[in-house]
């Protein structure tokens, strides 16, 4: 990544796959392993993955397309991004939209910086326990206590905002191009070896079976906010990297590379934690109630995968810690998103040295994320719907209304243009743009309408 190859003094992504890996690294997160996985079992299993999938294509994918656009013409932060492709007259809207949207990201982070330190724990736990400070390394896998959920929040917001500090050209493309190969090896070892184990048979028919009894209004708003949170939409991040991608680039097909990529590595993911909590099952951790509810539903990952581990003998503790540690950089690989988008908009619009944003705005969120930790029950929760369920669709849909019906259609096809100059007589632009423009909202509105009813 450099900033010397255009005359603007804003960072860019250096390559077509340094972006792709970096925009599939902020997509790429606990979304894919904790937040589907945990949706899949909650909802019926195969029946969820399906109209999950479906949700990735029918709305995820297009938006993304309208999310990057708007980032990548006019090269600015949100705000800016936002109030440039509109008439003077939809400017302040627009640019209210986006502050919304930066307020989104950072209610997101808030709760994923909580989540995130569980990771830490969970990463740094075997350490201690190989140094034989046993007491310690229970504390810090100990998800419903407070002091450690506190302690390791911290530490991952720490990490995560000496990253951004240094800005795009240093933080964010250099981790994301060296992690997501490892991790999917990681996953397709241990597949194999769940796989393997006495249990795994049933995760893998419910995770692969439809039932379709399952399908109703709540399940398919579950699985919408689920694909708008995993490819990172609706929350400005990718409209901020948009902003830093070159003009070389297809946008159509760069945005069906990253969602390409986090649908495949949220997929695998699948395959590794449903037969992981039926092996877990089968060893005695209890998974369901006796209503077949499954009990403490967004703890479960943090209960399952240490169970898997257990099951491995000596060899558990390395596995536990090499997985851990992945996960904890793909988490700051979307972490780092996040935060991008309140510190561009608020260095850049009020000329504020980058460093210090990054320290002020990392540190009013790590404020707000204490405050969930010590009231876990209710907030945790509320921030979470509030943020995925409703925000992040709704904002998404906005932002395509923008692009669909306000900007102007010449400047718009010129954007596209850019990078795939055969656009204009290929069926993308035969479909996306009345697709956007009127598709969208009617889906959208009647997955909140069936869900309500
Ligand atoms: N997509 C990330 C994940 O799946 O973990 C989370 C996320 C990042 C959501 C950035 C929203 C966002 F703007």
């Amino acid at each position: 990544m450099t900033n010397s190859t255009t005359a603007k003094p804003r960072a860019q992504f250096s390559s077509k796959l340094g972006f792709v890996l970096a925009a599939a690294g902020s997509a790429v997160g606990l979304g894919n392993i904790w937040g589907f996985p945990t949706q899949t079992a909650t909802n019926g299993g195969a029946a969820f993955l399906l109209v999950y999938l479906l949700m990735v294509v029918i709305l995820g994918y297009p938006l993304l397309v309208a999310e990057l656009a708007i980032g990548r013409y006019s090269q600015a932060n949100p705000v800016k991004s936002a109030s440039a492709i509109v008439p003077a007259a939809f400017r302040l809207p627009a640019r209210g939209l986006a502050f919304v949207g930066l307020l989104t990201a950072s209610a997101i982070l808030s709760f994923y910086a909580i989540l995130a330190g569980w990771l830490v724990g969970f990463f740094a736990s075997p350490v201690f326990e190989l140094l034989g400070m046993t007491a310690t390394s229970e504390w810090l896998e100990s998800t419903s206590s407070t002091s450690s959920s506190f302690v390791t929040m911290a530490l991952f917001m720490g990490a995560t905002i000496y990253i951004v500090k240094n800005g795009v050209s240093e933080g964010i493309e250099c981790w994301s191009t060296r992690l997501m190969p490892l991790l999917v090896v990681l996953f397709l070892v241990l597949i194999g070896y769940i796989l393997t184990q006495d249990g795994a048979k049933d995760g893998l028919i419910m995770y692969l079976k439809p039932d379709f009894s399952h399908i109703s209004g709540d399940m398919i708003h579950n699985a919408m906010g689920q694909a708008f949170f995993s490819l990172s939409i609706g929350a400005c991040t990718m409209m901020v990297y948009g902003s830093y991608l070159k003009k070389d680039a297809s946008l159509p097909k760069t945005a069906a590379q990253v969602a390409m990529i986090d649908t495949g590595i949220a997929f695998i993911a699948g395959l590794l934690i449903l037969p992981a909590m039926f092996v877990a099952q089968n060893n005695g951790v209890a998974i369901y109630d006796d209503n077949g509810s499954l009990l403490q539903s967004g703890g479960l990952v943090f209960s399952v995968l240490p169970a898997m581990f257990g099951t491995m003998g000596g060899m558990g503790l390395a596995v536990a810690f090499v997985f851990f540690a992945l996960m904890v950089i793909a988490a700051l690989t979307s972490s780092i998103s996040l935060l991008e988008v309140p510190v561009s908009t608020v260095s850049e619009e009020f000329g504020l040295e980058r460093k210090k944003t990054a320290w002020l705005i990392g540190g009013l969120i790590t404020a707000f994320s204490s405050l969930i930790v010590l009231n876990q029950d209710p907030l945790f929760d509320i921030v979470v719907v509030a943020s995925t369920e409703y925000a992040q669709p709704i904002l998404g849909l906005l932002f395509a209304l923008l692009v669909g019906w306000v900007w102007r259609r010449d400047k718009l096809l010129n954007e596209l243009k850019q990078g795939h100059p055969e656009l204009e007589t290929g069926w993308f632009w035969k479909i996306w743009p009345w697709y956007v423009r009127v598709v969208c909202p009617l889906l959208m509105l009647f997955v909140f309408v069936k869900s309500l009813l």
